[in-house]
């Protein structure tokens, strides 16, 4: 990936979205996210993070409120236009794969975006190898487990390198190889300057790889900010019915003072005598 990324600022300003049923989701989210930046959000199940991510590449449009991208609203802009700037990996890959192979499937993307036609099957062979199923290439995705799918979705994304890339629960059903695998390309996304947001009932992902945590409760944001803060507020993440990080509460039984986030933090800590 050696084109440069042409950084896109997302912004929510007072978004309120009710579903046709009734249910108001999202209760009035004002935020930016800068290019570049690595956002974890995180709340308890029905709280809204679906509902409010899908706003950026126009699933849903606000009931109330304006959403940007690139400092432009996505009002007067198709769901074509907005994937060319936000790939969205959904949470459930059996609402995105619709194709009779791998390959297809993550070939569309591309093929959507109107690329030349010879720079398809290199993208699609490069994403498949960042999720570890380029053998795979030819299978129907309905013979591949849920994680390996969800994998494939991801790579579906991948191939079509925007500058925004949402993961809608990335890790869920992952075993500890496609943990640490997903962890990776989000840590070279985030290198290559593209935005990262990623949905997550794993707190340890989060603490480890992303620089922002955005706690979400009732359709309305309750924390934003650094982890170690955010994850201080023992308030909030009850309301969230979130717990922190395992070392973070694991410094916090030895009484520490020290607020480790990764393996390596926890053992410059203890090395320190905390
Ligand atoms: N298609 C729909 N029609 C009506 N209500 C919906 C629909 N999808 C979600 N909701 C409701 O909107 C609220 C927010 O749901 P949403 O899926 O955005 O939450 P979430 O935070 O992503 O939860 P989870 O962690 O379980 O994925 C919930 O009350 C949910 O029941
Ligand atoms: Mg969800």
């Amino acid at each position: 990936m050696s084109e440069a990324v042409q950084a896109r600022e997302v912004r929510f300003a007072g978004v309120r979205f009710r579903y046709p049923g009734g249910v108001e989701a999202v209760r009035g989210v004002s935020l930016s996210i800068g290019p570049g930046e690595r956002v974890a959000i995180v709340g308890q199940n029905g709280a809204g993070k679906t509902t409010l991510v899908r706003h950026l590449n126009g699933i849903f449009r606000p009931t109330e409120g304006v959403v940007h991208v690139g400092g432009e609203t996505t009002d007067g802009k198709t769901i074509a236009q907005l994937a060319a700037q936000v790939g969205y990996v959904f949470q459930n890959p059996d609402e995105q794969l619709f194709a009779r192979s791998v390959r297809a499937d993550v070939e569309f993307g591309p093929r959507n975006l109107g690329l030349p036609a010879a720079e398809i099957p290199e993208r699609a062979d490069e994403a498949l190898a960042a999720v570890g199923l380029l053998a795979e290439a030819d299978a129907h995705p309905h013979h591949l487990s849920l994680s390996e799918r969800k994998r494939v979705a991801l790579a579906g994304v991948l191939a079509m390198r925007t500058p925004v890339v949402v993961l809608d629960e990335p890790t869920t059903g992952q075993d500890a190889r496609g943990v640490e695998m997903i962890a990776g390309i989000v840590e070279r996304l985030a290198a290559e300057g593209r935005t990262v947001i990623a949905i997550t009932h794993d707190m340890d992902f989060c603490a480890e790889h992303f620089e922002r945590v955005i706690v979400m409760v009732d359709g309305e944001v309750q924390a934003d900010g650094d982890p170690r803060e955010v994850f201080r507020q023992a308030g909030v993440l009850e309301r969230a019915a979130v717990e922190p990080p395992q070392l973070l509460r694991l410094a916090g039984h030895l009484g520490w003072t020290a607020a480790p986030l990764t393996v390596d933090e926890f053992l410059d800590a203890y090395a320190g005598g905390s």
